[in-house]
């Protein structure tokens, strides 16, 4: 039997490629999404691809009746939390919004998974609660911080969640939660079709976006944040991972969880695992890899550092390839190329 897994923001950039990935594997997906960021263009768009129906209900998580219907209506096997507020310099200026959407969401939506008997669940966290990391590679275990209220929202999230199986151990619960907490490096690319990808509302924060936001002549020049960091080149180092990979790991994560994942024993209980390559990269090396694979020139300045920027940030992956059977694929050469794919194709994302 096909078992239905709940996306919510599966509208998004990286919930969009995880519909593809879902429905390709042969689950079936029921997005809840408020478009708060994101098109309904971008579902249908994924029905494209895969040639499948997606069931697309327009609301927000924090709204528990319009939960309760979607749980009744549906018989869920686990849930995929993307639905949240993502951008870091904002989330400084809104912090109660950005503590109102994140946690609220999360809450309801485990509220209402819990009276349904759903416990299996997939929440998107972030590299960024390792905070300043002092040892690199990261690993899982590494102690956790934050430096700003977006970042704290993921942490208290992951702090939340782990009371659950807690709770079940002193209740005996019959069905105990089981929590995948993937904490994603640099999410960058797009579908290879060039028809779904990532679509900033306002001017992009991130890197990639930018990028390619200039070589499509939308902006004049990049600025590079730093150029006397202690790193290969002296602009800061990431771990840049292609979103179909990205993708790949949550339908990695759902397997196990609905112990779909051979050779491999369902997770218990909460576990936080990195999504990431394993390989560091520089800005300028991101850049002339875009403008060499690409054959597009892509200006840019070295300017002052970003307030809150670290010098280099990148995982161990190990603990994804040990439990969830899932190591990356793609290379930079197919990040820089379907990230432009998109753009190309799409100069003005996806309201043209
Ligand atoms: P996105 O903004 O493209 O997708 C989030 C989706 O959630 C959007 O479609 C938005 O409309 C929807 N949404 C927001 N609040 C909602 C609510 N209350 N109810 C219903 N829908 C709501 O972002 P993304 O890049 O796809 O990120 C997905 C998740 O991954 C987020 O939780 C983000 O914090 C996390 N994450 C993203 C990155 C990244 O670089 N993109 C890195 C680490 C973690
Ligand atoms: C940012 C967030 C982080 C989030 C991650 C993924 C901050 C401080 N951190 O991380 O919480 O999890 O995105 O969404 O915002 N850069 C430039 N020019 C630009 C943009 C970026 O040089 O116009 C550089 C940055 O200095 C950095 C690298 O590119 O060295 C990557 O930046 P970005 O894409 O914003 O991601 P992070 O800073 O890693």
């Amino acid at each position: 039997m096909t078992s239905t897994i709940l996306v919510t923001g599966g509208a998004g950039y990286i919930g969009s490629h995880t519909c593809v990935e879902l429905l390709n594997a042969g689950y079936d997906v029921v997005v809840i999404d408020n478009l708060s960021n994101s098109s309904p263009e971008a579902l249908k768009r994924v029905e494209a691809i895969t040639n499948k129906n997606v069931s697309f209900i327009e609301g927000d998580v924090r709204n528990r009746k319009l939960l309760k219907k979607v749980f009744a209506e549906h018989s869920i096997a686990a849930a995929i939390h993307f639905a949240g507020l993502k951008a870091v310099g904002e989330s400084c200026q809104m912090p109660l919004a950005y503590y109102d959407n994140n946690l609220n969401s999360t809450l309801a939506l485990c509220q209402e998974m819990e009276a349904a008997g759903v416990k299996n669940l997939v929440f998107s966290s972030s590299a960024t609660v390792y905070g300043d990391p002092e040892t690199l590679p990261l690993t899982e275990d590494l102690p956790l911080s934050a430096t700003n209220p977006y970042g704290r929202s993921k942490l208290i999230i992951e702090e939340m969640l782990r009371d659950l199986p807690e709770a079940d151990t002193l209740n005996k619960a019959e069905k105990p939660w089981a929590v995948i907490l993937l904490r994603y490096f640099n999410p960058v690319g797009a579908h290879e079709s060039g028809t779904i990808g990532e679509d900033p509302k306002d001017t992009p924060n991130n890197l990639m976006p930018y990028i390619t936001q200039v070589a499509v002549g939308r902006r004049e020049k990049l600025s590079v944040f730093g150029s006397d960091y202690d790193t290969v080149d002296g602009t800061g180092v990431r771990d840049y991972i292609h979103v179909v990979d990205l993708a790949k790991g949550h339908v990695c994560a759902v397997n196990n969880l609905l112990g779909n994942l051979s050779g491999k024993s369902p997770i218990t209980g909460v576990e936080a695992i990195n999504l990431g390559t394993g390989n560091g990269i520089s800005v300028l090396e991101l850049v002339n890899a875009f403008s060499t694979i690409n054959d597009v020139p892509v200006p840019h300045e070295l300017v002052a550092r970003r307030p809150g920027d670290v010098a280099a940030c990148y995982a161990n992956a190990d603990k994804a390839s040990e439990l969830l059977d899932w190591s990356t694929e793609l290379d930079v050469d197919a990040m820089v190329k379907d990230s432009w794919h998109w753009q190309k194709t799409n100069p003005k994302g996806y309201g043209q």
